[in-house]
């Protein structure tokens, strides 16, 4: 079983949703000792946001691209294979401006790739991504609670995710943590459903 740790918080050590992710990944390691696990970084390495050559070598075929597509595409597809080669990725999302990092939506970015990982057809959207399990260790400073308008975050990931074709999604959510005896609070509820996985 591989495993992907992706974080996308700009916090640092004081991470909630680093936390969370470092104790999802010991649970499941615990549970499924042989797991290769992959770390990706977002936050301390971010992903330049597309630009025309980066979309080019995502989403056009081979015989359009130009010379910078050409070189730029290799690196594209290493992104799009680390995530496409996991059985399940664990992803740090916290809530900044009610959304979540821009660093993580461009790694989105190169996970929605036509005829790869979904495809139109007469019925519609189809995914072509599926077979994975997704978990988002989902933190927020405010308290939201399920299906919040205000909520873009947990909602555009599974969005995303169910789009691409992945209805294995679990959300650990840890919330409220901007408020007084917030984290402590959160991190007691995160845990149990960390110990439910
Ligand atoms: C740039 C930024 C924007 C934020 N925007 C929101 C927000 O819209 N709603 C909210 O509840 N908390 C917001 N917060 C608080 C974070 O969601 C909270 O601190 C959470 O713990 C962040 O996860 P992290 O510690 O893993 O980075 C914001 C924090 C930052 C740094």
């Amino acid at each position: 079983m591989k495993i992907l740790k992706v974080d996308s918080s700009t916090n640092g050590g004081d991470s909630v949703s680093r936390e969370l992710t470092d104790m999802i990944v010991e649970k499941l390691k615990s549970d499924n000792p042989d797991a290769d696990i992959v770390t990706r970084d977002l936050g301390t390495e971010p992903l330049a946001h597309l630009n025309p050559i980066t979309t080019g070598a995502i989403r056009m075929g081979e015989d359009d691209w130009t010379d910078d597509m050409k070189a730029a595409a290799p690196a594209e597809k290493a992104i799009l294979e680390e995530f496409l080669s996991a059985d399940v990725v664990v992803i740090g999302a916290p809530m900044y401006n009610f959304t979540i990092p821009s660093a993580l939506k461009s790694w989105i970015d190169r996970l929605g790739v036509p005829r790869v990982t979904f495809r139109y057809s007469e019925n519609g959207p189809e995914g072509l991504a599926g077979g994975r399990k997704i978990i988002v260790a989902s933190a927020r400073g405010g308290n939201y609670g399920d299906d919040s308008p205000m909520d873009f975050q947990e909602s555009l990931l599974e969005t995303f995710f169910n789009f691409i074709g992945i209805d294995d999604i679990t959300v650990i959510r840890a919330e409220g943590v901007g408020m007084p005896e917030g984290r402590k609070k959160a991190m007691a509820s995160a845990k149990e459903q960390i110990a439910a996985l």
